[in-house]
């Protein structure tokens, strides 16, 4: 499931912009899932489905789907499933032409509390290894570089880089969440 989801196209370098300070980041409902696929069908070369989201949203507190809107506009996302101790990040996009607002940051900042309130010891994923906006983006929070998979995205050819940011309960991983947290306020203010 979380194969094909990560499937990414080359990511052309954008600059940073102002942040949005109209953003709400909520629950996703099933009634944002069509501007969910939207922004899918642009992000990654072999969307998830409507069936497969209907799915995710089905297993409840198994999950934490959340997405990005400002004005009514659905504008990004990201999930987590929790798998024992850990929360793996199952996806996270954000609408083209909003990228580099900083809004991927902030829908990561509350999956990160999100699995942290749920009790999770790590957080960890897949991207692939030309991905340097999303790695760069993980890296801010802390994950880092723990393998390789050969070839996971066969579609493209490319191997996945596995990340881990590991021990998110402890003290220094709420500082490293409260910085970004600031930051993140400082860009809106
Ligand atoms: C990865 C993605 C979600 C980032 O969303 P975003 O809203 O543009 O990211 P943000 O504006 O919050 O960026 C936060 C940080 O990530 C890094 N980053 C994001 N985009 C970057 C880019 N194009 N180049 C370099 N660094 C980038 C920077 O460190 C940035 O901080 P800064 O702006 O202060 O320098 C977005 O590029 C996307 O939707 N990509 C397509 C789907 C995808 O690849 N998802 C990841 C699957 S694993």
């Amino acid at each position: 499931m979380i194969d094909p989801a990560e499937l990414t196209p080359p990511v052309a370098p954008v600059a940073p912009t102002r942040a949005l300070d109209d953003l709400e980041i909520v629950p996703m409902r099933r009634r944002h899932i069509r501007s969910v696929l939207r922004i899918e069908v642009q992000s990654y070369p072999k969307p998830w489905t409507l069936g497969l989201y209907l799915s995710e949203l089905a297993l409840g507190s198994l999950r934490c789907y959340l997405v990005a809107h400002r004005a009514g506009e659905v504008v990004g996302y990201g999930g987590v499933m929790y798998l024992g101790p850990d929360a793996h990040v199952t996806t996270l996009a954000v609408a083209p032409e909003f990228h580099r607002h900083g809004i991927g940051g902030r829908i990561l900042l509350q999956l990160a509390r999100a699995a942290i309130a749920h009790g999770a010891e790590n957080l960890t994923l897949e991207v692939r290894v030309s991905n340097d906006a999303a790695i760069a983006l993980y890296r801010r929070f802390g994950f880092v570089p723990a393998g390789v998979r050969k070839n996971y995205y066969a579609e493209v050819k490319e191997d996945a880089l596995v990340m881990w940011a590991n021990d998110i309960q402890t003290d220094e991983y709420a500082e490293r969440l409260a910085r970004i947290s600031a930051a993140q306020a400082g860009e809106r203010s």
